[in-house]
């Protein structure tokens, strides 16, 4: 395993086996982040790469296609059966990607558009001025409500009837409630508006139906393959057959070139995976490890932003134990805890201080962890806010986390070869 890379690269092999070991080592709790299974990696890992496919199975620019071919069919197919979709389109490099294919398939630029604000839970591809989507529509954003900090429907509906967009997106990078799709579709149709949600972070439960579904309701959804999806870094797009050809002309040619077949068999792999009863008992895990963080920081008085969890994802108010988000995310990383500062609704602070942190449960729920090793993980989290970052509470918690991850091995045959 990885002898070639060893002998010809010494310097990347380093750093792959280093990563391994810190993947390994480290309580991973960034909520967009997972960790594949060994199926996954091995696909991604194949001579698929080398291939140029460029267009669509049965329809390429390129010959030599008819065995990724076979991959990418059995991708769509088994996409469109896990969402019960009408049409799946498996090309997208990455959900930013999927994101900018499917406004063009759906608007011409500068049209408006509506989007859950960046600094409240949005993502920057919903509108950001810094971002391809608010340089090139004109972006309009609703936001949560101060008190619930949660999307308010009545609020939401004034929004979008001031505004009157052509599109309305659903959906969050940071937003630790469940959406409620088929209110907000039936707001935005009001004033005659498409609607599109990024379920990116949600799209494993969505998948299982552990939370409301928008595939019935929206005319487009996407999503990245690699969050609670548990597949291989990309994006999906599906959509209702009546944006089929258009979407598929916007990934190609419109926004790509040649796809990455090798991604593409690892997606089919990751869709097959989830396919199985097994991924719904994984997503219930997840669920249940987020309602265990949740519960063990009520108890420990630590605010969490809408009260708590309906997903995989907690965002905490570390303002309230007086440390800012930066400060917290460099302790916890050194007592061995990943986690991302992240705004909160409302925050006071600059965004690359912030007031807040975000966590998520679907890296260590694949790890096997489950409600037990939560509420010791929520207390070493908690020690360390409580502590305002104390260097001692630090050492002492690196200490607990690194007893508690050799409980549970990750990718043994990887970390083999540090030897
Ligand atoms: C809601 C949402 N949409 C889109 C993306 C973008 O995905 P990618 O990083 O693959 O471009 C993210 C990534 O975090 C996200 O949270």
């Amino acid at each position: 395993m990885l002898e070639h890379l060893r002998q010809t690269d010494s310097e990347i092999y380093d750093a792959v086996l280093k990563e391994v070991g810190r993947q390994h080592e480290k309580l991973e709790m960034i909520a967009s982040e997972n960790f594949v299974s060994e199926a996954v990696l091995e696909a991604m890992g194949t001579p698929l790469t080398n291939k140029y496919a460029e267009g669509y199975p049965g329809k390429r620019y390129y010959g030599g296609c008819e065995f990724v071919d076979i991959a990418e069919s059995l991708a769509i197919e088994r996409a469109k059966k896990l969402f019960g979709a009408d049409h799946a389109n498996v090309q997208p490099h990455s959900g930013s990607g999927a994101n900018m294919a499917s406004y063009f398939a759906l608007l011409k630029p500068g049209a408006k558009i509506m989007g859950l604000d960046l600094a409240q839970g949005g993502h920057l591809t919903h509108g950001s001025p810094v971002n391809f989507s608010g340089n090139l529509f004109e972006f309009h954003s609703y936001g949560v409500n101060r008190e619930t900090e949660t999307i308010n429907l009545d609020e939401f509906k004034k929004k979008v009837e001031d505004v009157r967009p052509e599109l309305v997106v659903f959906g969050a990078s940071a937003y630790p409630r469940t959406l409620q799709f088929e209110k907000m579709d039936e707001i935005a149709r009001g004033v005659g508006a498409k609607t599109m949600s990024d379920i990116a972070h949600i799209a494993g439960m969505v998948a299982v139906g552990l939370h409301p579904s928008p595939v019935p309701c929206c005319d487009v959804v996407t999503t990245t393959t690699h969050k609670t999806l548990r597949g291989p870094r990309g994006g999906l797009i599906l959509c209702k057959e009546e944006y089929a050809k258009d979407v598929n002309k916007q990934i190609f040619p419109g926004n790509q070139g040649g796809p990455l077949m090798h991604v593409i068999a690892a997606k089919a792999v990751a869709f097959h995976e989830a396919l199985q009863p097994s991924f719904r008992e994984y997503q219930q895990r997840i669920l249940d490890n987020a309602k265990a963080l949740e519960n063990a920081f009520k108890q420990r008085d630590i605010r969490m932003i809408a009260g708590g969890t309906d997903t995989h994802l907690l965002l905490l108010d570390v303002g309230h134990n007086g440390v800012t988000g930066k400060d917290a995310e460099i302790a916890l990383d050194h007592a061995c805890i990943t986690c991302n500062k992240n705004m909160i609704p409302f925050d006071p602070q600059k965004p690359f201080v912030t007031s807040g942190i975000r966590l998520g449960s679907p890296a260590l729920s694949s790890r096997g962890m489950g409600p037990g090793e939560m509420k010791i993980v929520a207390d070493c989290i908690a020690d360390v806010l409580e502590s305002k970052l104390d260097s001692a509470v630090i050492e002492k918690t690196r200490k607990q986390v690194l007893e508690l991850v050799e409980q549970f091995p990750l990718y043994p045959d990887w970390r083999k070869l540090r030897a």
